[in-house]
């Protein structure tokens, strides 16, 4: 019962949050390894739906253990707001719900930061989610980061704290001509944080090696997509954690060969939030056509996402940086009656074609895709259980991906509820 990856194969909102719940049946413990409240993983159970930032997407399922683990970046208020809301829906998480200590904590000068910074940027802004995850993530690397476990000792919060605060109060009144922020209220704010998330402390570490020990099943949940990944992305239109596979063995505290498979998770057609190239994106109205009937608005900031045709070039290079072992596919049901479908197979850069998807953005954003066209379908899929009861063509619009990525879909999502998940082979094998 070993370790299985779960990664967004494109920029995020795949599907993820859907495809981790239902594979919750099949496992003992859930891990978020990376990123903050930048994610918004969607669940929908027995027709209610539910939206997660931080909590893994595991929590509906009793008795599974949900772990944050010590490469996330978290903002106690939303966390908290996030229990609250779970409470209030009768899910009961205690003793099966953990932060690593490790964890680094948004503090209320990391999303003035964010915001200050893409105002700066201006016309070049990243296009962020506003939530303080880069100026975070780069305390963190600046060894100015304040974490979990640093929060729940009093005596200890209030050294960092004092220390930290008198360097970002400097950088905000001297260079950005802002107000300096007052240490006792966020002592104040963040000490009653921690009193509330107190229970939660764990040493995650222990316990992911404690499962895998026992054989269990752990799912490692990745948040973003691989094109957003912080080294391998789009840089610098990308977000600030490695949202590869790889990112586990640093952000859980496993080594690589500890897991076991990685499940991919790719929406049937392509869809972008915030700035930064996008090859086969529709600017027309079949584009319009996509945003409206996926329902393509951020589950995080509300923000319209962009919306193109699927792009098996980008999904190539993410099926290698991940190691991707098999695929799920998800949202194909928003194609049915867009007419003829198109996939992008290669770019044309400068008039050269290529397979390749390029490292450089600068490259990257003068590809124009070159497509291969498939017949679509009428009919609603939204009900079909077994992939035999798909239409002949879009059978055929997923092998053809298959081909062209050189991984084998597992399941197929046919609409946004648990139940409707086709398993077409067993993706944990
Ligand atoms: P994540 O960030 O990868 O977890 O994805 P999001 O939750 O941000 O966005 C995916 C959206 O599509 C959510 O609103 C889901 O409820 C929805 N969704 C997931 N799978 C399907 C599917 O197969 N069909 C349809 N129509 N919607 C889906
Ligand atoms: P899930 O897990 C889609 C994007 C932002 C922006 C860039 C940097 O729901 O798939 P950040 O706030 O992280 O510094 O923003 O990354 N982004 C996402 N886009 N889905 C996400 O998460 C995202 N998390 C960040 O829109 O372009
Ligand atoms: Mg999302």
């Amino acid at each position: 019962m070993p370790a299985y990856v779960i990664v967004g194969m494109q920029w995020g909102d795949e599907g993820k949050g859907k495809i981790v719940d239902y594979l919750t049946s099949e496992a003992d413990v859930v891990v978020r390894h990376h990123g903050g409240n930048n994610a918004g993983h969607t669940l929908v159970v027995n027709g209610r739906k539910t939206v997660l930032h931080l909590i893994p997407s595991g929590i509906l399922h009793d008795g599974i253990e949900c772990i944050i683990g010590n490469g996330t970046v978290l903002d106690p208020a939303v966390l908290i707001q996030e229990l609250d809301s779970l409470e209030a829906v009768g899910c009961r998480f205690q003793g099966r719900f953990f932060i690593s200590d490790g964890a680094h904590l948004i503090m209320p000068y990391h999303k003035i930061f964010d915001e200050a910074q893409e105002s700066f940027r201006g016309k070049k802004k990243i296009g962020t989610t506003g939530r303080g995850i880069g100026p975070a993530y780069a305390d963190k690397a600046d060894r100015f980061g304040i974490r979990f476990g640093d929060l729940l000792d009093t005596p200890l919060f209030k050294e960092k704290l004092a220390a930290v605060l008198d360097y970002k109060n400097a950088v905000l009144t001297k260079l950005f001509g802002r107000e300096p922020l007052s240490y006792d209220a966020i002592l104040e704010q963040y000490l009653k944080y921690a009193d509330r998330l107190r229970p939660y402390l764990a040493d995650a570490v222990k316990m992911v090696h404690e499962a895998l020990e026992a054989r269990e099943r752990v799912v490692f949940e990745g948040a973003q997509g691989s094109m957003l990944d912080l080294d391998h992305g789009t840089f610098p239109y990308v977000t600030s954690s490695t949202t590869l596979s790889g990112g586990v063995c640093a952000g859980a505290g496993v080594g690589p060969k500890e897991v076991n498979g990685v499940i991919g998770i790719v929406k049937a057609y392509t869809t972008r939030v915030g700035e930064g190239p996008f090859p086969t994106e529709l600017l027309d109205g079949t584009g319009e056509l996509l945003r409206k009937r996926g329902v393509e608005f951020g589950a995080t900031t509300g923000r319209p996402r962009r919306c193109g045709w699927i792009d098996c070039v980008q999904l190539r290079r993410a099926a290698l940086l991940n190691g991707t072992t098999n695929m799920a596919i998800t949202k194909p049901d928003v194609l049915g009656t867009v007419g003829k479908l198109r996939i992008c197979t290669a770019y044309e850069i400068n008039g050269e074609r290529t397979q390749d998807f390029p490292g450089q953005v600068s490259r990257l954003q003068q590809a124009k895709p070159v497509f291969e066209e498939l017949p679509g379908w009428e009919e609603d899929i939204s009900t079909c259980t077994q992939w035999s009861q798909l239409p002949k063509s879009a059978q055929v619009y997923f092998e053809r991906i298959e081909e062209l990525i050189g991984v084998p879909i597992s399941i197929v999502s046919v609409g946004p509820g648990r139940e409707q998940t086709i398993q077409r082979r067993d993706p944990f094998s």
